[in-house]
């Protein structure tokens, strides 16, 4: 075969590569601009679900809503030192209980956390690995979420002692990513919306 007859060929493949060379520039360059999330909900704001749903997400919710039988601690979200497992009811024991060491508000000298009732929530009201429209349907959910309407939810939500604590949780904790009068604002839309999930 002489260099003539191949000409065609190189022509070709010289195509394809730069085909191949000009896809991966576009995909390159999508990867640096990602479509801001704002654009991409077609709204200028989030919605009122989606500003609950930061809320439900951070630390200081989950850490007391784990799917398995392990509180945790911290933005990290590590299992709770000392052994602190579900136990009897929620609240660990038998030989010390979650009150043994939470008191009804934070201790300022030992900084153990605390708020009235503190345990942990049911296994029912395991949230860790859900995604944000299953933990909507979660927590809408009768049978899950303590035969609650969606009035007593958002009710809860904006009253619970332990909801309220995330706010003011001690020295060093960090507090949810929205202000609690924005949430409860969020919270009022939610329901009048008719609490749609995503
Ligand atoms: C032996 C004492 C003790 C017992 C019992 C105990 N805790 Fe704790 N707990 C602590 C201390 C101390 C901290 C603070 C740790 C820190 O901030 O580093 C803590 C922190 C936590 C936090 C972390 C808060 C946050 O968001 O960072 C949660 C949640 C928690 N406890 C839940 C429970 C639950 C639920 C029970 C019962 C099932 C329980 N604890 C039982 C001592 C205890
Ligand atoms: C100290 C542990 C603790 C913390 C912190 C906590 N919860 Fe809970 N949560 C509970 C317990 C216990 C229950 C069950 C009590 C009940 O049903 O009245 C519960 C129940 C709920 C429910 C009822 C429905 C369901 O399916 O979960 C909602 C909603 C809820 N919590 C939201 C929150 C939000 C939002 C935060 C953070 C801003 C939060 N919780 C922080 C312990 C906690």
């Amino acid at each position: 075969m002489s260099i003539q007859s191949l000409k065609p060929y190189l022509l070709f493949l010289t195509l394809i590569a730069f085909v191949i060379f000009e896809s991966n520039t576009y995909i390159a360059q999508n990867e640096v601009k990602p479509v801001p999330e704002k654009i991409a909900h077609n709204s200028s704001e989030p919605s009122p679900f989606q500003t609950i749903i930061k809320v439900l997400k951070s630390p200081r919710c989950m850490n007391c809503h784990p799917s398995d039988d392990f509180p945790r601690q911290g933005d990290d979200g590590h299992l709770h030192k000392l052994g602190v497992t579900r136990g009897i009811d929620n609240h660990a024991g038998p030989v010390q209980t979650c009150n043994t060491c939470h008191q009804d508000s934070n201790n300022i000298y030992t900084n153990v956390p605390g708020a009235p009732h503190w345990g942990l929530a049911p296994k029912s009201m395991g949230w860790q690995g859900l995604t944000d429209t299953e933990l909507g349907q979660a927590i809408l959910d009768k049978s899950k979420n303590g035969n609650r309407t969606p009035e007593e939810i958002v009710h809860h939500m904006g009253h619970d002692a332990l909801v309220l604590w995330a706010w003011n949780p001690g020295e060093g904790r960090t507090t949810p990513p929205v202000p609690l009068d924005e949430f409860k604002k969020a919270l009022e839309e939610w329901l009048t919306a008719g609490t749609p999930v995503e």
